[in-house]
């Protein structure tokens, strides 16, 4: 990420087809994150049903799916979609991709998730669709379904990016009318490049 890139250039999914396909993907971890591991092996999965919006390569999605939990991943960029429903089945995992704009899943999937897992899908898109993106996480949750977001990054300002900026005070405000915050952490065990700053808040829908 970074450049000269404005709102507008990602919210097309060629734009992140080109960068994957280019291997410019300077946000993927190559693995699960590790507070989501971590996340994990507090809290096994026992057929739950999980969305992970903006999904990229998966290695989360795959970690969910492996704790236990049937997942749902979202991303409209079709070279990590397709990677990652062949690993998915490879694996034998309860995964399915959808390779589509998150911002337009089908009716179908209303109030159906127990939870949904935002990591760094909130800094990519245009921060004038951040309503439109709570929108769409209170509309997939069940009553009483949780959000785990891992926020990222709090230390810079919305206004440039990609990875556009947010904080403590914007999180709130757009996501309170609708969730109840359960807990709120400054990990320790961020990768170097992200320590502290990054914020893990579970949220329960009202
Ligand atoms: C910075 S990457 C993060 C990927 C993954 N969450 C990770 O941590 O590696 C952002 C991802 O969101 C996807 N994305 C952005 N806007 C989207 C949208 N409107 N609908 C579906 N996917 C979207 C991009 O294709 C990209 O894979």
């Amino acid at each position: 990420m970074g450049g000269k890139v404005t709102p507008k250039d990602v919210s097309k999914p060629g734009f992140w087809e080109s960068l994957y396909r280019a291997g410019r993907t300077a946000w993927d971890l190559g693995g699960p994150t590790p507070i989501l591991q971590k996340w994990l092996r507090d809290n096994q999965g026992h057929g739950e049903k999980v969305c992970v919006l903006g999904a990229g390569n998966g290695h989360d999605a795959m970690a969910f799916a492996q704790a236990g939990y049937k997942v749902t991943a979202v991303d409209f960029a079709p070279t990590p979609s397709r990677q990652l429903a062949d690993k998915a089945a490879a694996a034998k995992l309860s995964l399915t991709v959808l390779p589509i704009d998150l911002f337009q899943l089908p009716a179908k999937h209303s109030e159906s998730f127990d939870l949904v897992l935002e990591y760094t899908t909130f800094c990519s898109i245009d921060p004038h669709q951040r309503d439109a993106f709570v929108a769409t996480v209170t509309s997939i949750l069940k009553t009483e379904g949780r959000l785990l977001a891992l926020f990222f990054p709090m230390d810079q300002a919305a206004d440039a990016g990609p990875p556009f900026g947010l904080s403590r005070d914007e999180i709130r405000e757009r996501f309170e009318h609708y969730f109840h915050i359960v807990s709120e952490e400054w990990p320790e065990d961020s990768v170097p490049t992200r320590r502290l700053r990054e914020l893990l808040v579970l949220m329960e829908k009202l």
